[in-house]
């Protein structure tokens, strides 16, 4: 009996306290005394600039971050944090709100909270060009719950008094953009009584935002039955292999996800990826788990294809297709589909009864039912003159030894510039470069800001694998970078000169 009401009287408590907790968001600003290093790195991931309120004629702030996105020889260019200017014809000013901007693209909110659709509204970051946010007669549209409860901390459908002045925003949130809150649930309490733990353990959380077709991370579909519903036509996926923010779909459809992989297995939660590598944890590596994996026919230091160029080709789109099979975001899926097959064969309608869209499955599953990229993502990214045919001969025995073909074959079947080695060096060093065809090559040594200072080659060569030696001089010490120039190929690196 005593037990009993002690018990009711614990109960009751916890269910006083925990009701106080609910709705109460102290922001992440309050974090940052007492847990300087998780804001510090949270500071300068993308997670807060998911969406920034414009305060009078300042742009939005953005941390200032660069980073050299390279796929094998196709795709090489630099991505910079934050948007140059304003959209054409307006002025910061004029703008309420900026939804991203941070590494793929930006839209815009009006000064009312209305989304701004429309030519040249939507600023993509890999390519650096402003593009249309849709098309047609549509110029704006409110801000929905369905849109801002990824992108804001404690989105709730209710309209504060705060927002009143926002007609176009559906409701409110308690802080703009993924704060610690958004993933550890409101703290308030904690921060004046750290016993008070956070809510959520915030491991949890990262479908409700990283996965398509979710109510509250509840699935509608079998994972590994992922459809790419928003293309219309056969071979004009306009989305790319598979969308944006999906990797709780892929990965819950991977053997990962079936080992009980969460995604901060691999990710520091607090830290960025599309700029700073050190997201991304010490014991995530493959090597650690999967060791002994040696790439058959691919020299590694001649041709850079690491693990991740095969299996978590950069294949999903947000804003830009930057090739056929290029984008700007990696897939979660990890497994190859060795079978001679495009994404675009063997398709099955999926939801016949949505017209349009017609809904194709466009994702391959092995026999056991595990989804995975096909051998055109995965391979044709570099060996562009290929087909899933020949690649399939040798995708199923990519680790187990392909040598004989290596060696029979000299012809390499790629473009590719290596880096030079050794690197940094002293007068002299070896620049290797592979032309799959026979092709007049120019390899020229520039300044960093580029001034020529040196001509290597310049001349008509056959097809296969090439070293050639160059030596320095009396050039000064410094950073250098060498470009070739093979047919269409293009393709520079930098070099290190240490006196
Ligand atoms: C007054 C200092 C203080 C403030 C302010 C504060 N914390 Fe803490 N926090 C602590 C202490 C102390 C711990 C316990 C550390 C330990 O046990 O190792 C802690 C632990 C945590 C943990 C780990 C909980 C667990 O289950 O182990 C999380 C998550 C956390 N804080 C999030 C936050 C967030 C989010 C905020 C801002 C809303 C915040 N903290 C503000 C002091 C603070
Ligand atoms: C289910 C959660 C979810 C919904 C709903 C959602 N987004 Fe996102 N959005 C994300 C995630 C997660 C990312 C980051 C994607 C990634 O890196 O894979 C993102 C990225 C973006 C970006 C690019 C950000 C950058 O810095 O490059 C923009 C812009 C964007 N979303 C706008 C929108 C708009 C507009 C809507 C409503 C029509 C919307 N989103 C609905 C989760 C969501
Ligand atoms: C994207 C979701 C997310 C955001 C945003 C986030 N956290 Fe975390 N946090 C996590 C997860 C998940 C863990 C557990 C880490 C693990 O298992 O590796 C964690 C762990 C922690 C811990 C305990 C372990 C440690 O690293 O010290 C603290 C304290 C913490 N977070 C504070 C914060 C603060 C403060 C912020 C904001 C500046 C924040 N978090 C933002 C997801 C997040
Ligand atoms: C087995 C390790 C692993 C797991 C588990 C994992 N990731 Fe990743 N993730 C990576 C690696 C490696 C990269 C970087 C790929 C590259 O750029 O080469 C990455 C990149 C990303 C990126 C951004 C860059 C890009 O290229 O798209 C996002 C966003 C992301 N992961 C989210 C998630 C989410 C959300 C989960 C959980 C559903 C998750 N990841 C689970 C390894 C992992
Ligand atoms: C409330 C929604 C939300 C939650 C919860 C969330 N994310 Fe995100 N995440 C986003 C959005 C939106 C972006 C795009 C932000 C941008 O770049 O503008 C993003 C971007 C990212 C990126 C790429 C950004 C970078 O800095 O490299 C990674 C990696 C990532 N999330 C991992 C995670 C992990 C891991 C978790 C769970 C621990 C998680 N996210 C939880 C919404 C969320
Ligand atoms: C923490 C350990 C761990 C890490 C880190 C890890 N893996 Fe795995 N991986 C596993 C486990 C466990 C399995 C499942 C094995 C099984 O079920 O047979 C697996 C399975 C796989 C598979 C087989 C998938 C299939 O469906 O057949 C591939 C491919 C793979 N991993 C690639 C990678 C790559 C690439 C990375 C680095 C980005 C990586 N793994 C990181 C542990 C890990
Ligand atoms: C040139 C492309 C390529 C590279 C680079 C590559 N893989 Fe693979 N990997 C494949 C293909 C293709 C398969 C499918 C083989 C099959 O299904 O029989 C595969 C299968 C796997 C598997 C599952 C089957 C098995 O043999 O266990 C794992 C695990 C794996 N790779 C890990 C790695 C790791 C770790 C690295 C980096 C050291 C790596 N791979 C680099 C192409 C590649
Ligand atoms: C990151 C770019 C890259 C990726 C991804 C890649 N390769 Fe390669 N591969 C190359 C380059 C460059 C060479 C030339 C190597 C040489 O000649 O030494 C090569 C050589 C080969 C060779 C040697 C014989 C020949 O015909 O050139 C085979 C076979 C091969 N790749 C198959 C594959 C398959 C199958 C895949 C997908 C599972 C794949 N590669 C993915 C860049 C890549």
């Amino acid at each position: 009996m005593k037990e009993m009401l002690l018990r009711s009287i614990v109960v009751l408590l916890f269910a006083a306290s925990s009701t106080a907790i609910a709705q109460e968001f102290a922001g992440s600003e309050s974090c940052k005394n007492c847990h300087s290093a998780a804001y510090n790195n949270w500071k300068a991931s993308g997670h807060p600039y998911k969406i920034q309120k414009l305060q009078a004629s300042t742009g939005p702030i953005y941390p200032v971050l660069k980073a050299q996105k390279t796929v094998g020889s196709q795709v090489n260019y630099e991505l910079k944090s934050g948007i140059p200017t304003p959209p054409s014809g307006l002025t910061w000013d004029s703008l309420g709100f900026v939804l991203g901007g941070y590494h793929s693209n930006a839209r815009f909110l009006d000064k009312e909270g209305y989304i701004i659709y429309g030519n040249n509204r939507q600023y993509n970051l890999p390519t650096s060009k402003w593009v249309a946010y849709t098309s047609g007669t549509l110029t704006k549209a409110s801000y929905a719950y369905s849109c801002y409860k990824c992108h804001t901390t404690g989105p709730s459908k209710t309209k504060t008094t705060e927002f009143q002045m926002y007609p176009g925003i559906e409701g409110s949130w308690a802080e703009a953009g993924v704060g610690c809150e958004g993933c550890h649930g409101p703290s308030k309490a904690h921060t004046t009584n750290p016993s008070t733990k956070p809510p959520k353990e915030g491991l949890t959380t990262c479908n409700n935002c990283h996965a398509r077709d979710r109510n509250e991370g509840t699935t509608t579909y079998p994972w590994n039955q992922r459809v790419e519903w928003q293309a219309r036509t056969v071979n004009n996926v306009s989305t790319g292999f598979i969308r944006h923010r999906e990797q709780g779909d892929m990965m819950l459809a991977s053997k990962h996800g079936k080992a009980g992989f969460t995604c901060a297995t691999c990710h520091d939660p607090h830290k960025g990826v599309y700029f700073v590598q050190g997201g991304l944890k010490a014991s995530a590596s493959c090597q650690t788990c999967h060791p002994n994996k040696q790439i058959s026919g691919h020299d590694v230091l001649k041709t850079k294809a690491e693990c991740t160029d095969c299996h978590m080709p950069f294949a999903a789109r947000n804003g830009d297709q930057l090739t056929p099979y290029i984008s700007e975001q990696s897939t979660h899926y990890w497994k190859i589909i060795t079978d001679p097959v495009t994404m675009f064969d063997n398709l099955q309608d999926i939801a016949s009864t949505a017209t349009p869209p017609v809904t194709y499955k466009f994702i391959k599953t092995d026999a056991a039912g595990m989804s995975g990229v096909t051998l055109d993502y995965t391979c044709m990214q570099c060996h562009t003159d290929k087909n899933v045919t020949w690649a399939s001969t040798y995708a199923k025995r990519m680790h187990s030894g392909i040598t004989a073909v290596d060696a029979a074959s000299e012809v390499p079947s790629a473009y590719t510039l290596g880096q030079n080695y050794p690197n940094p060096f002293n007068p002299a060093t070896t620049i290797s470069f592979a032309i799959p065809k026979s092709s007049f090559v120019t390899l020229k040594v520039y300044s960093v800001t580029g001034e020529l200072v040196s001509t290597v080659l310049e001349q008509g060569m056959r097809a296969g694998w090439h070293n050639v030696t160059f030596n320095a001089g009396n050039l000064a010490s410094g950073v250098y970078l060498y470009r070739i120039q093979a047919a269409d190929f293009s393709y520079a690196r930098k070099m290190v000169l240490t006196r």
